[in-house]
């Protein structure tokens, strides 16, 4: 007798192959970059500054961030799941940092994985965000999405956009009609504010100024130069659907452009795609980011290292950004985002776009 999976478990396979993919494969933009290597911050010999003056505490979410650092949206749903989360929630409460999980459509199907998404435990403090699609929260009720931010207690609701996975993947969206109406409902009508965000392909002006004009506060631009969603999904395609995957695997807008244009509509700004290193943090906070986000290196960390292995990373970004801080003679973070840089011609040529 053969066994028809139901939706649940091609779901639940689809979050399995996400994880051993990005674990282990070449899941990043080839070609494309996220330009921040376009910044060029202007370095200054005399800072009359003290390394233990430099202030990187911000706010997020109406709560206090140590660092100016969030661990974005990424799993949930099954036992690996269960143990990743917790892994980085941990350490998002020990650093003072934000923290997402990933799209919690899995358990609006099978309440049994919620405590897969449950952190609260191992994060009392922390600034936790919900996740959902938003073609899936245009099927929600409010109720529903306030069930899904109740659950795990999340300050912030994250909406991502992803119309380029959805096109690479088997069984994905088709039909984007609609999203706009339900972020503009989810303004209005939920107990905490939302956050739009890309996954990987970057918000452009367009956009922005669609969600400026729905209400959105909050936007995590996910550009391009980190982790592909194309490519995750040409990994997993055959056919026509793989060969098209591997002509868009690139496609997007470069983190630094979309900041730059997140920046023209008066956002509160999370900077993220490709964020590898405290200087790409430093550029990204200086283009206008308030805080910056990165997800593969923290799921990397997690399955190699555990905890331990997340802290160090988390360390090794804050210290480099602090040390950037001191060589750009800024105090706070504020002073960072007002220090003077050098533009490069192919981020300049970005920002010149008008719509
Ligand atoms: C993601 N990302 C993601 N985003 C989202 O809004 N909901 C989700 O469920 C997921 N799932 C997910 C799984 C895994 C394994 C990864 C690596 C990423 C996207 C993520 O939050 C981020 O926007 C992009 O990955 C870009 O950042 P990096 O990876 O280049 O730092």
């Amino acid at each position: 007798m053969s066994h028809h999976p139901n939706d649940s478990d091609i779901l639940e396979q689809r979050k399995a192959d996400h994880l051993a993919l990005c674990g282990e494969g070449s899941v990043e933009s080839k070609e494309a970059k996220t330009l921040l290597g376009d910044v060029r911050l202007l370095h200054v010999s005399l800072p009359e500054l003290s390394v233990d003056e430099i202030e990187m505490s911000t706010t997020f979410a109406g709560k206090k961030l140590q660092a100016p650092l969030m661990i974005t949206g990424m799993t949930g749903g099954t036992p690996r799941a269960h143990e990743i989360n917790h892994i980085l929630a941990s350490v998002a409460e020990s650093q003072g940092l934000a923290f997402g999980v990933g799209s919690q459509r899995a358990m609006l199907r099978d309440r049994s994985v919620a405590p897969t998404f449950q952190v609260r435990d191992v994060a009392p403090t922390a600034v936790i965000c919900g996740n959902i699609g938003a073609i899936q929260a245009a099927e929600c009720s409010n109720q529903e999405l306030n069930d899904i931010i109740g659950i795990i207690d999340a300050d912030i609701l994250c909406v991502h956009l992803n119309p380029a996975q959805e096109l690479i993947q088997a069984n994905g969206d088709r039909d984007f009609r609609g999203a706009l109406n339900a972020i503009q409902r989810m303004c209005s009508e939920l107990s905490v504010p939302i956050m739009v965000k890309e996954t990987g392909c970057g918000l452009g002006l367009q956009t922005l100024s669609l969600l400026k004009n729905a209400g959105v506060t909050h936007v995590d631009v996910s550009g391009v130069g980190g982790t592909t969603w194309v490519g995750v999904e040409t990994l997993r395609s055959f056919g026509i659907t793989h060969d098209i995957g591997q002509v868009l695997w690139d496609w997007g807008i470069p983190t630094a452009a979309s900041i730059l244009y997140a920046k023209r509509f008066d956002f509160q700004i999370v900077g993220s795609g490709g964020i590898r290193s405290g200087l790409d943090m430093a550029r990204a906070i200086a283009l206008g980011a308030k805080i910056v986000g990165a997800a593969l290196p923290f799921l990397r960390a997690a399955m190699i290292g555990g905890s331990r292995r997340v802290e160090m990373l988390v360390n090794r970004y804050i210290e480099t950004l602090r040390a950037v801080m001191l060589l750009t003679g800024s105090k706070t973070l504020g002073d960072l985002q007002k220090t003077s840089r050098v533009i490069g011609p192919e981020l300049q040529n970005w920002a010149n776009v008008t719509i």
